[in-house]
This record gives C-alpha cells, sequence and structure tokens, in this order.
C-alpha cells in the first residue's frame, strides 16, 4: 500500500452505524449482542464451538473431544463424523429448501443456469460416482483446474462426498505451475474443461493439463475427467481422458454421502509465501464447516430471501469458503459468475446485480478501483436497489474506495463488511457483524466471536494502543489450517514461531501489518514479509524471481511491489544478464512472457529493470527495502551502511 494510502487510513475518523432497520432484521443486532457473543466464545471457546456445532451442522457420530491442541497442531471435534457434502446439499433436500435455487451461474457469452438444492445434489452424486469409477477413493488427491461453471463446485463437492480430497488450481494459472501442485500433492485425477472464457477469448485449458501432464515428473495422476463448456475441437488421449457428458448418462445418481472424520483432510490450497515454492494449506472436515457455516450466517446475514453474490474465483480460498461451501451449508442461494468487468462489458458486474436481484455482494477493493475509473455512469444506469449489504476481501480498502462502494454501490444504506482473513485462517477472521457494528472506512473492526486477534511486537508482546504491530491470533479456531501439506516442519516455522512460544502459549503470526484503535478496531496495512498483493492475489516475490532466473539470459533477479493505483502493487523486477546478453526492450517484453508461461499472467512484471549488479549486504543479502523505495520513485531515506558498493545505488539511480 503507498504511503498517502496509510497516511489516509491512519487519519479517517468517520463511523457509519448500521441503520436501525437493518440492525432489527439483522442475525446479530446490536453491540452489546456481539460483545455478549465474543465475552462468551472467549471465556470458554471449547464450549461456544461446541454448542454451534450441535445446533448447526448434521453429524452422523457426536465427538469425543471438542478441541485437541497439541501445539501447533489442532484436532477439532475429534472422533466426530461428518460429511460437508451432506451438509450442503442433504440436509436441506427434507425442507421446504429442496426446490429453492442453490447456484445461480451466470456464463460469459449470455449463457446461464440455475441449479435447485435437489439437482445440485444430484448431479454432485453423479459426479461423485464417476470419481469412483474413474478409480478415485477416499483420502485420494484430485486436482481441479476449472473455469467458473458449476461443475467447478460440483467437482469440489463429489470429491468432498466420497472422502477425496480435492486441490483447486486457480484456472489463470500456468501448464508449468498446475504441474508442480499436482506433483506436490500426488494428484490420481484431474478435473478440467476443455475451455473457459476468461474477458471474450476462451482459454483453452485442457490442452494446458495435457502439456502439464506431458512432463514425465508428474507421475501419479492416471485419469483426466473433461466438462464440454466451450465446444473447441479437444484432444482425447484413449484410456487416460473421459467426457463428464458421457459418464453422466452412465453412472447412478445415488451416491450416500460418506461419514468422514471431522479430522480427514477435505481440501489442499496452494498459497504463496516469502520463502521458497507455494505451500500446500491443508483444511480437514468438521471444524471449517462450522467456521464457515458461522462465519456466512453472522457476516453476511443470510437469510431464505437473500441472493448472495461472491465474485471471487473458486481457484482461490475465498471462492471455496464463501462461493460453495459456507452459502451451501446455509441453504442459501449463491451465485456464480464467470465473467469478468473488461473493457466491452464494464458494467457486466451490475447487469447480474440486476439481472438476479442480488441482495448480498462481496467483492475486491481492486475491482472496486477498477469501477470508479470507469465511472458512475455504469452502475447508476443499473436497478441496484436489491442490494442490502456489501462486503470486501483481498486487501486494504482505501477511504476513498469504501465511500464510493457506500455511495454509488450501497446507495448509503447498505453496511460494508470489510473481511480480514487468509487461505491459512479457512474464514473471515475480523470483520464487521453488519446490523451489530458501526464500521469506519479502512476497518477491518473486530474480531468474529472466538477469535482472539492481537497486535503483537516479535517478542509476543501486545503492543499498546494505535500502535503499529504484527498481526497475530493467540488461540486456535476450527476453521484453522491444519497443516502444510506434506511438511509439518514449515507449518511450524511459518505461522508459530516468528513469535517464540512463551510458557506453552503459541502464536499465530499471521504475515500482516497493523495497528488497534481506541474502539479496539483493527486497521490493516498489508504484508510484512516478502508476499506481494497484486489486484487481490497472493504472489511470492520469491515464486516471479525464480520464474525469472529459469531464463537462460537471467543471472539475478530481485523482485519488490510497487504501489499501483488500481492493482494495489505491481511487479517490478530488477535483473541481471548473463554474458553476452544484452539489455533491450524485446528482452524485456520476453522475459514478461516468461513469467507468464511459468507462473500466469496474475504475475505478469509491470516493469523490469535491467541493471548490472543489484544493491546487496556485505553478506551477500538483497536490499529490497532500497529496491522498493527505487521502483515506487522515493527518495531511498534509511540506513544504507549495510549495502556493500555503494555504486550500486547510484546507477540504479541512473537507470531509472
Ligand atoms: C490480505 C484472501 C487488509 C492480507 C482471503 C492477508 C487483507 C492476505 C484483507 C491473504 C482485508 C485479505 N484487509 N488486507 N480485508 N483481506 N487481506 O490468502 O495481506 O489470498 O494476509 O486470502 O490478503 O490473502 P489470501
Amino acid at each position: 500500500m503507498s504511503e498517502s494510502t496509510i497516511e489516509s487510513i491512519l487519519q479517517e475518523k468517520r463511523v457509519f452505524p448500521p441503520s436501525a432497520e437493518f440492525s432489527q432484521n439483522a442475525q446479530i443486532k446490536s453491540l452489546e449482542d456481539y460483545q455478549k457473543l465474543y465475552d462468551k466464545a472467549s471465556s470458554d471457546p471449547e464450549k461456544f464451538w461446541a454448542e454451534l456445532a450441535e445446533s448447526e451442522l448434521h453429524w452422523f457420530q457426536k465427538w469425543d473431544d471438542v478441541l485437541d491442541w497439541q501445539p501447533p497442531f489442532a484436532k477439532w471435534f475429534v472422533n466426530g463424523k461428518i460429511n460437508i457434502s451432506y451438509n450442503c446439499l442433504d440436509r436441506h433436500l427434507t425442507t421446504w429448501r429442496k426446490n429453492k435455487a442453490a447456484l445461480i451461474w451466470e456464463g460469459e457469452p449470455g449463457d446461464s443456469r440455475t441449479l435447485t438444492y435437489a439437482q445440485l445434489h444430484r448431479e454432485v452424486c453423479q459426479f461423485a460416482n464417476a470419481l469412483k469409477e474413474l478409480g478415485v477413493q477416499k483420502g485420494d488427491r484430485v486436482g481441479v483446474y476449472m473455469p467458473m461453471i458449476p461443475e467447478a463446485a460440483v467437482a469440489m463437492l463429489a470429491c468432498a462426498r466420497i472422502g477425496a480430497v480435492h486441490s483447486v488450481v486457480f484456472g489463470g494459472f500456468s501448464a508449468e505451475a498446475l504441474r508442480d501442485r499436482l506433483i506436490d500433492g500426488q494428484a490420481k485425477l484431474v478435473v478440467t474443461a476443455d475451455g473457459g472464457w476468461r474477458k471474450d477469448a476462451i482459454v483453452p485449458l485442457k490442452v494446458q493439463v495435457d502439456k502439464a501432464l506431458a512432463d514425465t515428473t508428474v507421475t501419479t495422476v492416471e485419469k483426466v475427467l473433461v466438462v464440454k463448456r466451450t465446444g473447441q475441437e479437444t484432444e482425447m488421449e484413449p484410456g487416460r481422458d473421459h467426457w463428464w457428458h458421457d459418464m453422466q448418462s452412465s453412472v447412478s445418481p445415488d451416491c450416500p454421502a460418506e461419514p468422514m472424520e471431522s479430522e480427514d483432510m477435505l481440501f489442499v490450497l496452494y498459497t504463496s509465501g516469502s520463502t521458497g515454492k507455494p505451500k500446500g494449506v491443508v483444511h480437514t472436515t468438521g471444524g471449517y464447516n462450522l467456521y464457515t457455516h458461522m462465519t456466512t450466517k453472522w457476516i453476511f446475514d443470510l437469510n431464505d430471501t437473500d441472493v448472495y453474490w461472491c465474485t471471487a474465483d473458486v481457484g482461490w480460498i475465498t471462492g471455496h469458503s464463501y462461493i460453495v461451501y459456507g452459502p451451501l451449508s446455509n441453504g442459501a442461494t449463491t451465485v456464480m459468475y464467470e465473467g469478468a468487468p473488461r473493457s466491452s462489458n464494464p458494467g457486466c458486474f451490475w447487469d447480474v446485480i440486476e439481472k438476479y436481484g442480488v441482495t448480498v455482494f462481496y467483492t475486491a477493493p481492486t475491482a472496486i478501483r477498477a469501477f470508479i475509473k470507469m465511472g458512475e455512469q455504469l452502475p447508476n444506469a443499473r436497478n441496484l436497489s436489491s442490494l442490502r449489504l456489501l462486503g470486501t476481501v483481498g486487501e486494504p480498502i482505501n477511504p476513498e474506495a469504501w465511500m464510493w462502494y457506500h455511495r454509488v454501490i450501497g446507495g448509503e444504506r447498505c453496511p460494508i463488511v470489510d473481511t480480514w482473513w487468509q487461505t491459512e485462517t479457512g474464514g473471515i477472521m475480523i470483520t464487521p457483524l453488519p446490523g451489530a457494528i458501526a464500521t469506519k472506512p479502512g476497518s477491518a473492526t473486530r474480531p468474529f466471536p472466538g477469535i482472539i486477534a492481537d497486535i503483537v511486537d516479535l517478542e509476543g508482546n501486545t503492543v499498546p494502543e494505535n500502535e503499529g504491530g504484527y498481526l497475530a491470533v493467540r488461540y486456535p479456531w476450527p476453521g484453522m489450517m491444519r497443516t502444510v501439506y506434506g511438511d509439518p516442519d514449515r507449518f511450524r516455522r511459518t505461522y508459530w514461531e516468528h513469535i517464540p512460544p512463551k510458557d506453552g502459549k503459541y502464536t499465530y503470526f499471521a504475515g500482516d501489518g497493523a495497528r488497534k484503535d481506541e474502539d479496539g478496531y483493527f486497521w490493516v496495512m498489508g504484508r510484512v514479509d516478502d508476499v506481494l498483493n497484486v489486484a487481490g492475489h497472493r504472489l511470492g516475490t520469491m515464486e516471479v524471481e525464480s520464474a525469472l532466473v529459469s531464463h537462460p539470459a537471467v543471472a539475478e533477479a530481485a523482485v519488490v511491489g510497487k504501489p499501483d493505483e488500481l492493482k494495489g502493487e505491481e511487479v517490478v523486477a530488477f535483473v541481471t544478464l548473463e554474458g553476452t546478453y544484452q539489455a533491450s526492450e524485446e528482452l524485456s517484453k520476453e522475459l514478461k512472457k516468461h513469467v507468464v508461461n511459468e507462473i500466469g499472467a496474475i504475475a505478469r512484471p509491470g516493469e523490469i529493470r535491467f541493471t548490472d549488479s543489484l544493491p546487496k549486504t556485505r553478506s551477500g543479502k538483497i536490499m529490497r527495502r532500497l529496491l522498493r523505495s527505487l521502483a515506487a520513485g522515493e527518495e531511498v531515506t534509511g540506513d544504507t551502511s549495510t549495502l556493500e558498493d555503494r555504486s550500486v545505488l547510484d546507477k540504479l539511480r541512473e537507470g531509472a
């Protein structure tokens, strides 16, 4: 985030209480009610969660222990038996919700489809049987590389139904990125589509899968199940590849949900960190089901007349928790949209809201900033009066964008829930409960009941009010990640040892900087590590650097973020070249393309700066702080005395 944004957040004093009408009808109706819940949860978290697990979810068998906490490893609802697909589908079929719209899908070239709970259930059962027929068993990992079509959700729920572990890979990732994730997760099968629509063009997903699987280092994938979406000519490898529509006509629609251990793995989702390759974040069944269920219920305040739309992609955690599992577990109507705002259709989001009468809308600050640029006339020309609640996620929202969202989209009547959380936390952690907590533009406000959030220094001491520090969580919660797939040590190191454990008490380190104000409101400032947030997507600087140095021309690369008005941050790469290679516009283009091939379009550097050498300390560490200042065009301030060769800095300045 830029200095000026941080500055304006620090100055922000406006407060927006919910209207009396909103509060009256809300799940949690007042600050007192929130405070009561929060205190109850904090004084006995296990009792709090156990009561909710009992009243809100279906269990095949009750648990023995609510929490088994062997720091940093938690088990929730030990020996309980549950199936999240059952909770998302079957249990609604015995109620009037059977024929309620579960999933409303708006496809890109004007296609649309609505699945009721009964229809979704039937399709999930069929898909689960197809997976079984292709040899998938309980515990097997299934890669899901899909466009935003109902079958993406169907595939996830089908895996959950039979106890297979899904590993969804964002459809915008490259074949190389897909390959790495399939290898790490040892996937047995991949679910994909012939293609998907992305900004007026077809992305040939199956071709990418073929490319990934052509690599001989992928040894575990036996089958590919292909959904027909775009209809272009698609090569199918006999024996390995199967069309979903062929199988659908022959498989049985009867597939009882497998009773799973509460702690059985539900999914792996890869996310970027500051070191090494993306890590597989592991979430398990019971705790995740409860946490996404409760957060959806209280934060999005869903009831049976709501049409809820989260604009994320199912390839990210937001899509997992708040398009699929949370809303369906609540029996809500969830909207899924294949498209994205683009120059040929800049008003498409507002069209979707008007068309379906969306009441609760959840999107990212980067999208809001793009809409501000496109002008008010677009939303003003649509009827958005169905909206009653708005949300944001993914990065800090600058107060200007918040105010625009409030005024232009929310018509000054809709509360805004600014929700802070992470892939690792499974669900929303800091957020207003919209009928209870007055909002302040730029603040995610207060922790969800049961979440003991704090701002600490590196010794783990709580820092004084209004002082900056590290965002941390003091106690386990049901939705927390359980481990890094295949690397429990990395889990411990990354999240639980930055702040040294004291007296057996462990503190979760989120990697974000934040402060807490005099009202107990949290203000999240952004990452404190080498993780970038580009248009709300997490990206490790190391990943981009490894992609760059895998190009023969590149000797060394250092990647930093540069503040960007629209995307929040933009990737800037400082690159030194091998021997005879010459810096040129051509090479710069080629390197950008190379990064896109290695990772995906989200990682495309905005700028490549060629240099003879990189600023390093005497021990050889690249001084990123200097590079960040240079990239931002700011004066390089602070201590440069550890710099090994001071002339490097002058040259870099000249180069700019
Ligand atoms: C950032 C996305 C400020 C933060 C759900 C976090 C936010 C990272 C907010 C996680 C918010 C997310 N305010 N920052 N409301 N929400 N972040 O894993 O830096 O893709 O650590 O999960 O996004 O990104 P992830």
